[in-house]
C-alpha cells in the first residue's frame, strides 16, 4: 500500500538505472567481478517506478526479482553493460549508476578452459581499461546540454566525503551518492551521503528502499521543468 502513496514525483520521466556487478570471463569457466548484491540499484529503480518514472534498468548478475512495473535488460560484462546504456540513455531523463562496474578486463578471454600446466606457476593475465560508463554519459552531448541528468555513486573504504566530492568533479556528475563499503554490501539497509555542488547532506541509517525513495525525491527537485 506504502507503495501506492508515494508522491508521483517522476511522472513523465524515463530514468534509466543500472544495477548489481559485471562479470569479465577469463576463460569460459572462470571471471573476475565486483562484489555487489544489487539491491540498491533494485530498490532506486523500484523507487523510481512508485513515483511514476518509466523505469530501465540494466542489471548485471545478480539473484532479484524485477521490480513491478520496471522494464529490465540483463547484461554480463561492463562493455555490454555500456552498450546498453549508452543505447538507452538517448531516450532518458535521468541516468542513476549504481552498478559495481568493474574497472578492468582480462585482454583477451580464453576461448577453452586454462589448465594448469604441471610448472606450479600461474598463468600471466594481462588486464585492459573498460570504459566508464558513467564518465562518458555525463560528458556525453545529451547530459551536457542538460537533457540527460547523471547520477553518480561511490562507495569508498574511508574518508567518504572528501574521496566523494572528488568523484564528483572527476566524473562531471551534478550528484554523488556516496555511502561507506563494504559492511553495507549485501545488507538490506543502508546510509548514504548526498554530494552536490553546495555540499554534503546526509540520509541517516535507513532501509535501502526508504533511502531510495529520499533519493528519487531529491533527483525529482532537481531535474529541470518537464516539458510537455
Ligand atoms: N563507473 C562506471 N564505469 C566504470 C567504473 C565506474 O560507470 N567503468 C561508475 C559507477 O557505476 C559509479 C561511479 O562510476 O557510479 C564511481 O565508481 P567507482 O568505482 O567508485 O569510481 P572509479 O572512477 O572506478 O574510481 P576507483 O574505483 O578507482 O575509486
Ligand atoms: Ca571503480
Amino acid at each position: 500500500l506504502i507503495a501506492f502513496l508515494q508522491p508521483k514525483r517522476l511522472v513523465g520521466r524515463r530514468v534509466l538505472v543500472n544495477a548489481g556487478p559485471t562479470f569479465e570471463p577469463i576463460d569460459p569457466v572462470r571471471g573476475l567481478t565486483n562484489l555487489s548484491s544489487g539491491k540498491m540499484g533494485f530498490a532506486i529503480a523500484r523507487a523510481a517506478r512508485e513515483a511514476g518514472a518509466q523505469v530501465t534498468l540494466v542489471a548485471g548478475p545478480v539473484a532479484l526479482p524485477t521490480p513491478r512495473g520496471v522494464q529490465r535488460l540483463d547484461v554480463r560484462t561492463a562493455f555490454e553493460m555500456f552498450e546498453a546504456c549508452q543505447a538507452a540513455a538517448a531516450a532518458s531523463d535521468v541516468f542513476i549508476a549504481a552498478a559495481a562496474v568493474a574497472d578492468w578486463r582480462p585482454l583477451q578471454a580464453s576461448g577453452h578452459k586454462i589448465k594448469k600446466d604441471g610448472s606450479g606457476r600461474p598463468p600471466a593475465l594481462q588486464f585492459t581499461e573498460n570504459p566508464d560508463i558513467l564518465a562518458t554519459l555525463a560528458q556525453g552531448e545529451r547530459a551536457r546540454s542538460g537533457a540527460l541528468f547523471c547520477v553518480g555513486f561511490a562507495a569508498e573504504s574511508h574518508d567518504l566525503a572528501a574521496h566523494a566530492q572528488a568523484k564528483r568533479a572527476r566524473k562531471g556528475v551534478p550528484l554523488l551518492v556516496g555511502n561507506i563499503g563494504p559492511q553495507t554490501f549485501g545488507q538490506d539497509d543502508n546510509q548514504l551521503l548526498l554530494v552536490d555542488e553546495h555540499g554534503t547532506h546526509e540520509l541517516p541509517r535507513a532501509s535501502k528502499l526508504a533511502l531510495s525513495r529520499q533519493l528519487v525525491a531529491e533527483i525529482a527537485r532537481r531535474l529541470p521543468p518537464a516539458t510537455l
